[in-house]
């Protein structure tokens, strides 16, 4: 069932566990997640960035997809559809015009008032529709969120749950980075919303562990997804050269990538979480 994620994100964030967010980029991988969290009892957010829109083909299409796939395979957990990373009020409200049920509004490279505005202007047109709002404030390489500015942000835009700054970005990890929990300790205290944590591939358990504990509910990963399925695919292409069914090549990264699925879901503690 498609749900908005809202009444998740805030039961996450009462018991100290986290909803999963994967990005999918394909059919396939949307299907292995579903999948993978179903088996689970995971409830899951599927992230969709611009660009993977662009990729499925438009709007509507994801939102098919999903909405198709959740009865074909009859998945019984709770499915979140979130535009990732929307920089524009356009695309956020064309996500929701198509059926998401969740956006986040990422105005983070713009001054602080640009942001509130932005974000403030789709949450007015998100919330009467029961739409789901994450924004973003301070930019994920660089520059640290201010938990003063947090907090007025928060009050001035109503967001539902707000993803800062404190050393996380996307990708692979340099070896001497370093997460700001203190920051995001004090970051939650001053918002009281749930938090979301960008760049959460690479990261270990405990530090996953130390992010819920900080007020931390909603966790994305891309990158580690990525990884698992190429490496699996580019093995099974050099163990099986003459192999040119694109379902078989595809497919090949299924196991691996459910794994890693599940094994995330266990330590997010989003297993048998579904309700
Ligand atoms: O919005 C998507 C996530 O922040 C992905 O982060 O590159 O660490 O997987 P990642
Ligand atoms: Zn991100």
């Amino acid at each position: 069932m498609l749900v908005n994620g809202i009444d998740l994100i805030k039961k996450a964030n009462k018991e100290d566990f986290a909803i999963p967010a994967y990005n999918i980029n394909n059919l396939e991988w949307t299907k292995f997640i579903l999948e993978a969290c179903n088996v689970d009892r995971s409830p899951v957010i599927l992230g969709v960035s611009e660009s993977a829109v662009k990729y499925f083909g438009g709007y509507k299409t994801v939102y098919n997809v999903v909405n198709s796939l959740i009865k074909d395979l009859k998945i019984k957990v709770p499915v979140v559809l979130h535009l990732d990373h929307g920089k524009s009020f356009e695309s956020c409200k064309e996500a929701i015009d198509a059926g998401f049920t969740s956006v986040m509004i990422d105005a983070s490279s713009k001054e602080l008032e640009d942001n509130i505005e932005i974000t403030k202007k789709v949450v007015d047109y998100a919330a009467p529709k029961q739409v789901n709002v994450e924004a973003e404030l301070g930019a994920l390489e660089g520059e640290y969120t201010s938990a003063d500015e947090a907090e007025q942000f928060v009050t001035e835009t109503g967001v539902n749950t707000l993803a800062p700054a404190i050393g996380n970005k996307h990708g692979i990890y340099d070896k001497d980075y370093e997460i700001d929990f203190e920051l995001l300790g004090e970051i939650c205290k001053k918002v009281k919303i749930p938090l979301v944590l960008h760049g959460a591939s690479g990261l270990d358990e405990n530090k996953i562990k130390t992010a819920i504990f900080c007020g931390v509910s909603k966790i994305n990963i891309n990158t580690d997804l990525q990884l698992i399925w190429s490496k699996s695919v580019r093995m099974f292409l050099q163990t099986n050269p003459k192999v040119y069914d694109p379902r078989k090549i595809i497919k090949s990264g299924e196991d691996n990538f459910k794994s890693l699925i599940h094994y995330k879901n266990n330590i997010l503690g989003s297993s048998n979480r579904a309700f």
